[in-house]
């Protein structure tokens, strides 16, 4: 029954609002163990399965998404300098969350829609790619993603899981690395929601083949300092030359080192992190970065000279209108702001504006003076800087104590 209710909604058989129905149910009721592998395995083969077996042991990542959230852009040239093969397909952001194919972009000629013969070949030859995804990649789940955004029927365990799922099986890793965000800026905003969804999706990869190692992280407040397209990619490549945000740092790191301990290339996690690190300092992974984003039609220049990334035309300084400690920042109220300002979409057709977003200078646990810079707006539109400044300011509580850190890392499974 399920595999008739994929075919048939794919090729389009049955209608949205038939098919609306039956996400709302299982969004209301869940679904069991055995029905959550069965629809994400339908999904999977609604489309082409990518077959990677000839590029060797290929190691893929997924989060499930938040605000700032630029691993990938470090990560995939870091894996790629250790010689384990990189073939990433990236969505792109929708509503207040980020996507990796729009920031990468941001960077002037950079092709993210590369033939699927193309994109094996540049990894064959340079041990990198990343695209966004193909057409034929997971249809159903582009379908039912869209359908559950019209109808806010997003935020469940099942269609998460089986969403991301699918589209990983799909794209053709054996191994796979999932960093499961939890907090304000998150899918999951309850610790125990996103331990469940982790097992879930762990569940799924098993049964489906596939080695698993999930981490569940912090995404109560935006990863690093920058959020927005261009922003992040400078902040990708500050982080590449070494002087990246300590937060996220932490997390790169921690993914990083599952990945090559799935790919073999480490034992330990303490060996893992000296080698992510070696490659950082050595200057490989830039270098690395360099090459893909030569092989996929940009210059290159941009990764030693990141002023020419595109930048807006006005910095506005917001200042913190009392002081004290930041006790919280409402992550995804930040994200609401990078769209406010351009840089997300409102619909999936809505072209945005790769220059603008936020850069903070406070985050949670940071102590700050009445009128000392809090973040700054970088915006092309004065009115649109306005909405965003309002709403960024409600973001943002205080409190006369310091409040205790969160850990990056809540769990492993
Ligand atoms: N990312 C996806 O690909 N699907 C979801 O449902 C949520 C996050």
């Amino acid at each position: 029954q399920i595999e008739y209710f994929i075919t048939n909604y794919t090729n389009g058989d049955i209608t949205d609002y038939q098919a609306a129905a039956l996400i709302m149910a299982i969004y209301i009721n869940g679904m069991d163990e055995d029905e959550i592998t069965d629809l994400t395995l339908a999904m999977a083969n609604s489309g082409d399965i990518l077959n990677l077996s000839e590029l060797g042991i290929v190691v893929d990542k997924h989060s499930t998404g938040g605000i700032g959230d630029k691993v990938t852009l470090i990560l995939a040239p870091i894996i790629a300098s250790l010689r384990i093969p990189v073939a990433k397909m990236s969505g792109r952001g929708l509503g207040y969350t980020g996507g990796t194919a729009d920031k990468l972009e941001s960077i002037p000629g950079y092709n993210v829609v590369l033939e699927e013969k193309e994109f094996i070949q540049n990894v064959k030859e340079i041990g990198i790619s990343l695209i966004t995804q193909t057409a034929n990649l997971a249809p159903a789940d582009k379908k039912i993603y869209a359908l559950r955004d019209s109808i806010n029927c997003v935020v469940s365990i099942p269609l998460i899981a089986s969403s991301i799922m699918s589209k990983k099986i799909a794209s053709g890793a054996d191994k796979i690395v999932l960093d499961v965000t939890y907090g304000s800026g998150a899918f999951m905003k309850r610790e125990e929601d996103a331990f469940a969804l982790a097992e879930e999706m762990v569940t799924i990869g098993k049964n489906a083949g596939r080695q698993m190692h999930t981490l569940i992280t912090d995404m109560d407040q935006p990863l690093g300092y920058a959020i927005g397209n261009a922003l992040e990619v400078k902040e990708a490549i500050a982080t590449l030359n070494g002087s990246g945000p300590e937060d996220f740092t932490e997390l790169v790191l921690a993914l990083g080192s599952r990945m090559l301990i799935a790919g073999k290339k480490a034992e330990d996690v303490a060996s893992a992190e000296k080698m992510l690190r070696q490659s950082i300092q050595n200057g490989d992974a830039l270098r690395k970065l360099e090459a893909f984003v030569k092989a996929q039609g940009g210059t290159g220049e941009e990764v030693s000279h990141p002023e020419k990334l595109p930048a807006a035309s006005m910095q506005i300084a917001v200042p913190s209108p009392q002081s004290g400690y930041i006790s919280h920042i409402q992550c995804d109220e930040i994200g609401v702001c990078s769209l406010l300002l351009g840089g997300g979409r409102e619909t999936k057709d809505s072209v945005i504006d790769l220059s603008v977003g936020l850069e903070l200078k406070k985050k949670v646990g940071d102590y700050v003076e009445k009128g000392e810079t809090l973040a700054v707006l970088h915006a092309n539109d004065q009115e649109k800087a306005g909405q965003a400044e309002e709403r960024f300011l409600r973001a943002y509580r205080f409190s006369e104590t310091q409040p205790p850190k969160r850990p990056m890392i809540f769990g492993e499974i």
